[in-house]
């Protein structure tokens, strides 16, 4: 048997269904639900032992802190110290994709913050994510709603597939918006520094913030989640970029016609004839928006259709969601 899943309205979120999910966090058990980023695993954000139950369901290494979801910013000072700087950055980009990385103030249990003396912050905008988080005036930890190191759900489909039991009801609100998971910045010093590109994009926040985002300095250190290999289809995925030296090690012979996916914004240019006519195998979007939409989705839709092979291709620029894109497909092309 897999999971309970609930279909809800993403715009106007039933509230008995709202409540029942209420009562589960509330008594400790594990929710997932839609952000406007991709799902998220929710637990009560105060409880060890339900935070515990996270990284059991995901098999995620305990040093990888999670971050704590609210509704209003009151809460998020009950946690944690909020910077001038911090504070703005909330004005200007809450409820949406940007996560803060704040001193805490100690009441966050270690479970959650993997024992650090910070903890990140985030309002997510999905109405479905708010209204429970109000229902149950928790802070909600919630990492996204994948199994450790797979790419991460953009639908109750691939939560329930990942997850199965180990998570106790599922809110189906349809597919999330973003496609990718929400920009981690840290505010804990007088630098904003960035942890991990994603839907809310740099340039963005340095215009509308007026601040300067440094962008090396150490994430691949200062944000544990950042060191593993991540968002990886059972298949090899490799960059356009890259398939000139891949085939040099790894006989093409091997794959058989037609089995070569292909994911980006212009038509493959490679293997002609056998990649591309394949609707199912050849994923093509026309911006970089819907590239992040989709890309997460379209892994697991290729290993479904049986796809020995990955190509993927490297946005030609980091500006705007091409950071976040280029930064899922590094990790995704990881040998290990
Ligand atoms: O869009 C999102 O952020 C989604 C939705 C569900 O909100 N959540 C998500 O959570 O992506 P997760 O756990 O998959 O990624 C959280 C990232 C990890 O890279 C983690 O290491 C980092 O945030 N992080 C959490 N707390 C941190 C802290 N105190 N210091 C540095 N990095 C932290
Ligand atoms: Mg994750």
């Amino acid at each position: 048997m897999g999971p309970r899943i609930l279909t809800v309205d993403p715009w106007n979120p039933e509230p008995d269904i709202i409540g029942k999910a209420s009562e589960l966090l509330l008594s400790g058990r594990l929710v997932a639900f839609p952000t406007e980023t991709v799902y998220g695993l929710g637990a009560n954000g105060l409880d060890p032992l339900a935070a515990a139950r996270i990284f059991a369901a995901k098999g995620r290494p305990a040093d990888n802190p999670l971050i704590l979801h609210f509704y209003r910013l009151s809460g998020v000072e009950e946690v944690a110290f909020v910077p001038p700087q911090a504070k703005r950055l909330m004005e200007l980009f809450w409820p949406g994709p940007l996560t803060l990385v704040l001193p805490s103030k100690g009441v966050v249990p270690a479970e959650v913050t993997a024992g650090l003396d910070s903890v990140a912050v985030r309002m997510p905008s999905h109405p479905v994510a708010l209204a429970l988080i109000e229902r149950t005036g928790l802070p909600v930890a919630a990492p996204s709603a994948n199994s450790s190191g797979r790419p991460s759900p953009t639908d109750a489909q691939a939560v329930a597939s990942d997850l199965g039991r180990g998570v106790d009801l599922i809110l189906d609100g349809g597919k999330t918006s973003v496609g990718v998971e929400s920009t981690v910045l840290d505010v804990t010093g007088e630098r904003v520094v960035l942890l991990r590109p994603g839907g809310c994009s740099v340039e963005e926040i340095e215009t509308r913030a007026g601040v300067e985002v440094l962008l090396t300095g150490g994430g691949i250190h200062r944000s544990p989640g950042t060191r593993y290999r991540h968002y990886a289809p059972r298949i090899p995925l490799i960059l356009d970029i890259d398939v000139e030296a891949y085939f040099q090690k790894d006989a093409i012979g091997r794959l058989r016609k037609g089995r070569v996916a292909w994911i980006g914004m212009r038509a493959p240019d490679i293997f002609p004839g056998e990649i591309g006519n394949d609707p199912e195998l050849c994923l093509l979007f026309n911006s970089l928006e819907n590239y992040a939409r989709g890309l997460f989705h379209a892994l697991r839709t290729f290993e479904d259709a049986g796809a020995e092979l990955i190509v993927a291709q490297w946005p030609p620029s980091p500006a705007g969601l091409g950071r976040a894109l280029r930064d899922r497909l590094a990790r995704a092309s990881m040998k290990e």
